[in-house]
């Protein structure tokens, strides 16, 4: 069992980022200095990752030194919201001070269909828990007006339409899961402001700011959402689709790192 600092070495990277379930790819774009489960690191403790495999790979892409987190735990594994908060006060603590999230995500936008790419530029916290309760210090107040950094966003914005790669913008909305949701509540969402809506990442942001990180967060969209095509929604078809979208993210992230920020 290794903390982070012991798992780095001398090694520092300030830019993190998180892959969702399925989105493995961008692990080829890293030139890896050193890998490990998370099951052999005590700050990630996180046992708990069903169905997800987490690993911890710290690298490079082109020079710009990274540190990605293979996998995360949801929400709905353990019902615990802050289940990222104790892996993200370690990468804060050796000095990570940007992350970048993904995740895969149902699209409520019919010109984003299955494999398209959106950058989050907002969302809505639907699950009704906050990650955030229990904290007993006035940091738990965190402004949520400017969660995903502008600057930060532009890069990407920028390097997509350089890469001429379509970027969807939009509002992400964190349903608990694990279940999906039903059309009824799909075009409840899409009354509330809703672009697409998933299961994750919402926590992790709300945990980074208070951590004072900045975010960027993309979302792979991996199937229209309940009720808008008739199909049953599955996770095979969530895996299925992920590397398709994936791909077209790995390679846009991978393009921001190496020119650096
Ligand atoms: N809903 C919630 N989470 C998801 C979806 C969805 O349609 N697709 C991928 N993750």
């Amino acid at each position: 069992m290794h903390n982070l600092e012991e798992f780095l070495g001398d090694h520092r990277p300030e830019t993190a980022l998180v892959l969702g379930s399925g989105l493995g790819n961008l692990i080829d774009a890293v030139e890896i200095v050193s890998r490990a489960p998370y099951s052999e690191l005590s700050d990630f403790d996180a046992g708990n990752v069903s169905g997800h495999g987490g690993e911890l790979i710290s690298g490079h892409i082109g020079s710009h030194p990274v540190l990605v987190l293979s996998g995360r735990v949801h929400y709905y594994e353990q019902g615990d919201p802050a289940a990222m908060r104790k892996p993200l006060e370690a990468l804060k603590r050796v000095g990570v001070n940007r992350i970048v999230l993904t995740n895969s995500a149902g699209s409520l936008d019919p010109d984003a269909g299955p494999g398209s790419i959106m950058q989050i530029v907002d969302h809505i916290n639907f699950s009704g828990t906050n990650p955030l309760i229990g904290e007993p210090t006035d940091g738990r107040f965190v402004g949520l007006t400017s969660a995903y950094d502008q600057e930060l966003q532009n890069h990407f914005s920028v390097a997509a339409q350089e890469m001429g790669i379509q970027l969807h913008k939009g509002v992400y909305m964190w349903f608990s899961g694990p279940s999906f949701e039903t059309p009824a509540e799909i075009n409840m969402a899409r009354l509330m402001g809703a672009d697409a809506v998933g299961m994750s990442t919402v926590p992790e942001v709300i945990l980074a700011r208070f951590l004072g990180m900045e975010v960027a967060a993309f979302s792979v969209i991996t199937n229209y959402a309940a009720g808008m095509t008739g199909n049953e929604l599955g996770h095979e078809e969530t895996k299925e689709n992920a590397p398709k979208g994936g791909a077209v993210l790995s390679e846009l992230i991978s393009a921001v790192l190496r020119k650096g920020f």
